[in-house]
């Protein structure tokens, strides 16, 4: 038997051929030569040692459990990934730079139409309005490209940013609730935005590639 020149990463798991681009960003699947990069991004910083901003306390892990974390994390994603269960981790790229990541995650997709998100940069990156720019993108990939009906984030009532994002593409306010990365319960603000909210207000152009080959894998 030949190898056969056709089969590619990409037409085997078509999410590695999938780009979204928005204004200065580039939104794709990591490959383990690009985790390698985000982990450096990481591991200069996402927040200050004192705060943790996520419902897992997977940043504040000393080397080398933070990098392998990191990578199993990553590759659990892939690993794990159904039309019924997906997260997909993009790599966000400005200028061919990794900068930060920015998840979206379904369950149930085709029949609850719902996605929730998280995200992070590397903080010199942050407050340049990057945050914003790439829940955009991937807001477009869930609500016109996959048809969702509706997104829902949530954020430690203290993370003015992550809210801040939130409040300036439109999400309504949606409960509290809470969540213990440390141990500890702390309160969370959550948010909610309908397709109707998204297509209420003009947004910012946003191309998606790729996504025909992927649909199925969605479940959409
Ligand atoms: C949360 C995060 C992704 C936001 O991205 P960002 O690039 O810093 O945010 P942006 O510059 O896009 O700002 C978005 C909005 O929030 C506002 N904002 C940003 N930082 C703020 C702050 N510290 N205080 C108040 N408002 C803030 C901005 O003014 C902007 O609002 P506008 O569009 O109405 O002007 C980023 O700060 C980050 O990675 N933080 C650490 C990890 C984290 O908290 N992840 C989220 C866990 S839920």
């Amino acid at each position: 038997m030949t190898a056969d020149d056709s089969v590619t990463l990409a037409a085997a798991w078509p999410l590695f051929a999938l780009r979204i681009r928005s204004e200065r960003l580039v939104l794709r699947l990591p490959t383990d030569e690009d985790l390698v990069r985000l982990i450096a991004v990481a591991m200069a910083g996402i927040h200050s040692p004192d705060e943790m901003p996520f419902g897992i306390a997977w940043s504040t892990l000393p080397s080398p459990a933070f990098e392998r974390g990191f990578l199993q994390h990553h590759w659990g994603m892939r690993a794990g990934w159904s039309p019924e269960t997906w997260q997909l981790n993009l790599l966000i790229e400005r200028d061919g730079e990794p900068i930060g990541s920015q998840s979206v995650h379904a369950e149930r997709f085709a029949v609850m139409r719902t996605v929730d998100t998280g995200s992070w940069l590397g903080r010199t990156y942050q407050g340049k309005g990057y945050g914003r720019e790439m829940r955009a993108a991937v807001l477009a990939l869930a609500f016109d490209g996959l048809c969702a009906r509706v997104a829902l984030t949530e954020a430690f009532i203290d993370n003015a940013a992550s809210s801040g994002v939130s409040r300036s593409l439109g999400y309504e306010e949606n409960g509290r609730g809470s969540l213990a990365p440390e141990g500890i319960a702390r309160e969370t603000q959550r948010f909610r935005m309908t397709v109707e909210g998204w297509r209420s207000r003009p947004r910012s152009p946003v191309t998606i590639e790729g996504l025909d080959a992927c649909r199925e894998l969605f479940g959409a």
